[in-house]
């Protein structure tokens, strides 16, 4: 591919950040940016809920919040796609600005406190759309929403017939008191509703949940998930911890870290997570994933899926060619003929 990224980077990399993601996202409407046309290596291939992907690559929740740009992402190379996280009512989001790269350390601090244009938006986009790819809708709610739980239910019911997987997002940092919600009894309620609401719609239903998640409550996420027959986990959302190693002048803004300094700590609560879930459902780990080895490393954890977001801001589209790449290479000096025969191989 040529080096018009390298190019674009120079120019994006000095603006604030939030503008330069409205730039790319305009980019990729007009379709400016760079289609991967090179078939998958067939290692790449994965089965799930009884579905064909290309590939476990996927780009996660947040870079296209307002279902804008679903096709042109998969068009990048990615073998899924997460729109969202999707409100009932538009919403402004937090003052700006809420937005920070950290670039010496390779990460990003947010707390957008979900900026969107709300369902109907979202839905129209969606259903308008022809179905093809693998596209899931992620869902939230609005911060003065009186019922919270009630938000998650209205969501996933307009959605669900126009998604390949929903997910319940009970993890974002930046809306205040929503992490509650992965509470045993505020899970399982709120859970048990979003169930009933789509169950004329056979579309598979995840939870994502937070890096910060203690043993403790990892039992208890993973047991309402297990007694619910739930169809997967992601783990997981940004952090609000903070690694002593940040350099980055930025290390102290407010919000939810990502990114390679999240890299460790995310695929370590995934694999305490594969352990209790005993390949009873899907996994689909995310944080820091940058390269073919730390995609790989998730999938070693027990990830069946893997999902990026920030390694985008700094390394621009051609990622994802040179991801799945990496991750074919790896599968083969290991002796893997597919994805699925390395998904836990280190538990
Ligand atoms: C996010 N993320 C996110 N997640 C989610 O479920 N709903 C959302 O609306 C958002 N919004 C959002 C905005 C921004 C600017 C960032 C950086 C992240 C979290 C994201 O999907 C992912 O879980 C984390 O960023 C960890 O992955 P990376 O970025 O380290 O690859």
């Amino acid at each position: 591919m040529p080096d018009w990224y390298a190019l674009a980077d120079l120019f994006l990399s000095r603006l604030d950040p939030e503008t330069a993601h409205g730039l790319a996202i305009r980019a990729l409407k007009s379709g400016w940016v760079p289609r991967d046309r090179r078939p998958d290596p067939p290692s790449l291939a994965v089965e799930i809920w009884g579905r064909h992907l290309p590939n476990p690559i996927g780009l996660a929740a947040g870079f296209d919040k307002n279902a804008e740009v679903p096709d042109a992402a998969l068009a990048m190379g990615f073998g899924l796609v997460e729109v969202g996280s999707v409100t009932p009512r538009p919403q402004p989001g937090n003052p700006r600005p809420r937005l920070f790269r950290l670039r010496e350390d390779r990460g990003v601090i947010n707390r957008m406190g979900f900026p969107g244009e709300g369902l109907e938006a979202a839905f129209s986009r969606l259903s308008r759309r022809s179905r093809s790819g693998f596209v899931g809708a992620n869902v939230g709610a609005n911060k003065d929403s009186a019922d919270r739980t009630a938000d998650y239910v209205t969501c996933s019911k307009a959605l669900a017939p126009y998604a390949d997987y929903l997910v319940c997002n009970v993890s974002s940092p930046n809306t205040p008191g929503l992490r509650n919600l992965q509470g045993r009894s505020q899970l399982a309620d709120l859970l048990k509703r979003v169930k009933e609401a789509i169950a004329d719609a056979t579309v598979p239903l995840v939870v994502k949940i937070a890096p910060d998640a203690t043993d403790d409550d990892l039992d208890d996420i993973v047991a309402v998930c297990r007694e619910l027959r739930l169809d997967g986990l992601i783990v997981g959302n940004t952090t609000l911890s903070r690694p002593p190693s940040l350099v980055s002048t930025n290390r102290g803004e407010a919000g939810g870290l990502s990114g390679l300094p999240l890299a460790a700590l995310s695929t370590d609560v995934l694999r305490r997570t594969a352990q209790r879930v005993e390949g009873q459902f899907p996994l689909i780990g995310c944080g820091g994933v940058d390269s073919g080895s730390a995609a790989y490393a998730k999938i070693r954890a027990g990830a069946s899926l893997v999902q990026l977001y920030s390694a985008l801001v700094f390394e621009g589209p051609t990622l994802v060619r040179r991801i799945k790449d990496e991750l074919a290479a790896l599968l083969a000096r290991d002796g893997f003929s597919s994805v699925s025969q390395a998904v836990g191989a280190d538990l």
